[in-house]
């Protein structure tokens, strides 16, 4: 006879099975929650009914959570970038119901979580059926979804490295490090320097391989701000953090270069518009040379935009209306602040803003130093992270007559 001691669980080398595991165990949670349900009117919150509380709570509490970040931090964000065509548009259908279902299944939880707390220290008995039956309802529609479209979708669509990167980021989730699959583990052990930053591992050595997508000459759009447009939605449906941060480079008179980031605000045929003060140092830059180098990193979907072009500022009528968009303390804080000149310290700052703030009352009026810069692009050029650095590079070069002829670039 065999005898099953462990609930043996797939390993992290095959994530959508481990996902299918963690549904079996909410399974299993959920009868635990039914069961309880008939055992209090029979017997109270006697000491089963408090162990079954108690498992139902450390689940619930715990490893559900997990379970739910895997899947909106990793498993749809990596759908997002690999499905096309049919799968992308299933993906575009289901995709918000499943994270308005993580919300809704929070909220019901936290419901019978104080039920559940009191069954559990033996001081309660009340669990109501109707909220059990909405939880475990709800959950049985979405593993049923989960399992019948998802899971599948992604065994079809992700590579090895992709599941592997997806068990890593499983793995690392719950505390354990990842075992590095072969195709990330380094290419070249000479360590030139030694630059330790955390567990042993040296700076020079840290790199992915990368694998979620391939970028050819036909799957970019003819206009580059188009192809731009697709790859920005792509990367808010994908939850990158701060999608719309960009670095801006800019040089000096002496041709000394200077970067920082800012806030994308509106991008069209004209160009890539940002808002800043007009006499901070990128400011002054721009003023004595108004070249400059936007960038964008869109790490979770291994992507970068590099657009090079002119500088101009937004028309007065513009920067007003994105002025007047943002919350009145923004509005006082940009003409509190002498951008990028040194002061004396927090307080004056504070003293500062205080002064701006009493003469604007809740009406601000934007100053002339502050406003919109827009970057007219002559180039753009479109980086997928492909394996083993062999990169995907599409650029576009704008011509004389205002047409962009792209091509390949070697990585
Ligand atoms: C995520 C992030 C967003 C930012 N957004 C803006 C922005 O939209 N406009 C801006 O002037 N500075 C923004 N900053 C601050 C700039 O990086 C920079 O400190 C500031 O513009 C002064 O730069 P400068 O001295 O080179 O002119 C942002 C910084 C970060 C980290």
């Amino acid at each position: 006879m065999s005898n099953t001691l462990f609930d043996t669980a797939p390993d992290f080398s095959q994530p959508i099975a481990v996902l299918k595991h963690c549904h079996d165990r909410i399974r299993k949670q959920l009868q635990t929650l039914q069961k309880l349900l008939e055992h209090l009117p029979l017997h109270g919150a006697d000491i089963d009914a408090q162990k079954a509380a108690q498992a139902v709570l450390k689940y619930f509490n715990h490893a559900a959570h997990l379970h739910h970040e895997d899947e909106e931090q990793n498993l749809l964000p990596m759908l997002h970038a690999t499905a096309r065509d049919a799968d992308a548009a299933l993906l575009q259908e289901l995709a918000p119901g499943i994270l308005a279902g993580h919300e809704q299944m929070d909220r019901d939880w936290s419901i019978l979580k104080s039920q559940l707390e009191q069954i559990a220290n033996g001081s309660g008995t009340a669990l109501s059926a109707g909220d059990v039956t909405r939880f475990c309802d709800a959950y049985a529609a979405h593993m049923v979804v989960e399992e019948g479209n998802i899971a599948p979708m992604a065994k079809r669509l992700f590579s090895q490295e992709q599941m592997a990167q997806l068990g890593s980021a499983m793995q690392v989730r719950r505390g354990i490090t990842p075992v590095l699959p072969t195709s990330q583990v380094p290419e070249q052990h000479t360590k030139a320097v030694d630059n330790t930053v955390a567990d042993g591992v040296v700076l020079a050595d840290l790199r992915l391989d990368y694998g979620r997508a391939s970028l050819t000459e036909n799957d970019v759009l003819d206009d580059p701000i188009d192809q731009f447009g697709k790859w920005f939605e792509e990367a808010m449906h994908a939850k990158v953090n701060e999608p719309n941060a960009m670095s801006v480079a800019t040089v000096d008179a002496d041709g000394k270069p200077t970067s920082r980031i800012v806030l994308i605000k509106q991008y069209d045929q004209r160009g890539f518009t940002w808002y800043t003060n007009y006499d901070s140092q990128k400011g002054q830059q721009l003023r004595s040379n108004p070249h400059a180098a936007l960038l964008f990193f869109w790490s979770e979907l291994e992507r970068q935009v590099r657009i090079e072009g002119t500088v101009v500022r937004t028309a007065a009528e513009e920067s007003d209306k994105y002025f007047y968009s943002r919350p009145v303390k923004s509005q006082i804080a940009a003409i509190a602040s002498q951008q990028s000149a040194p002061i004396a310290n927090r307080e004056q700052m504070e003293s500062n803003y205080d002064a701006a703030a009493a003469v604007s009352g809740e009406h601000p009026v934007r100053p002339a130093h502050w406003g919109g810069y827009r970057l007219d692009p002559q180039r753009i050029e479109f980086w997928q992270g492909r394996r083993s650095r062999f990169h995907d590079r599409i650029v576009y070069v704008k011509q004389a007559d205002g047409s962009w002829v792209k091509e390949r670039l070697q990585p």
